[in-house]
């Protein structure tokens, strides 16, 4: 009985880890984690695509990874149903998504809500979907950045956790705009995580909390 207590006791919260390119916020939050600032275990690795740079890093890392390559599905539908079987055998306190690039299902979506979170590059609610950075460079907006939001049936639309501003400088191109925002991305995703894993971070479905307060639209702001 005590034995079995200690052993609960030291579960750590566990983490699945979405992705489908290079890994690199993935890498950020595994690098807290084996430090200790992030109390918790990244059960699994998951890509919707085979060999991409990110699965080789996480197995250098000695991390769990699987594949669930959507082109070998009929339907989203039947592709969400295989993604959600694979992740719920490793039973995750939190659903990532870092640079997972899928639309997910209603379905999907209500399983894991309250306890997945996403990172978008943008000022969220400014310019949700695709080719974020030359959007902003297009509108001559004077900052960008990014933001860790919790996951709705809204594509990019769920409630803000934290965002990072960026300034815009003459002369940024799409890549260094990009790589302006990236840091600061490797910054924040380990601060949503180590908030949500501590018991801070949660969310009502329409604003973000953190210690039991509701956060402002934005979510918390960090400048760089
Ligand atoms: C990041 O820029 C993220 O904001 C976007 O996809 C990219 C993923 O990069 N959603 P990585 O795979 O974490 O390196």
């Amino acid at each position: 009985m005590i034995e079995e207590r200690n052993a609960e006791q030291e579960q750590k919260p566990r983490l699945v880890i979405l992705i489908s390119g290079s890994g690199s916020n993935m890498e950020a939050i595994a690098d807290q984690v084996r430090k200790g600032d992030i109390d918790a275990e990244i059960a699994a690795v998951i890509s919707n695509r085979p060999e991409v740079a990110g699965l080789q890093k996480a197995a250098d890392r000695d991390l769990e990874t699987q594949v669930v390559d959507h082109t070998q599905f009929a339907s989203r539908d039947e592709f969400d149903a295989a993604l959600m079987r694979m992740i719920d055998q490793y039973q995750p306190d939190l659903v990532v998504l870092a640079g997972f690039m899928r639309i997910l299902t209603p379905d999907f979506v209500r399983r894991y809500q309250g306890r997945m979170l996403n990172i978008h590059p943008s000022l969220l609610p400014k310019y949700q979907g695709l080719n974020t950075h030359q959007r902003a460079l297009e509108a001559g907006d004077a900052k960008h950045g990014v933001t860790v939001h919790f996951v709705t049936e809204e594509l990019d639309g769920g409630p803000n956790a934290i965002q990072a501003e960026v300034p815009i400088f003459d002369g940024d191109d799409v890549d260094s705009l990009r790589s302006r925002v990236q840091k600061q991305e490797h910054v924040i995703y380990p601060i949503a995580v180590k908030w949500f894993v501590q018991g801070r971070l949660s969310t009502d479905g329409k604003q973000a909390l953190l210690d039991g307060t509701q956060l402002p639209a934005s979510g918390v702001v960090l400048g760089s």
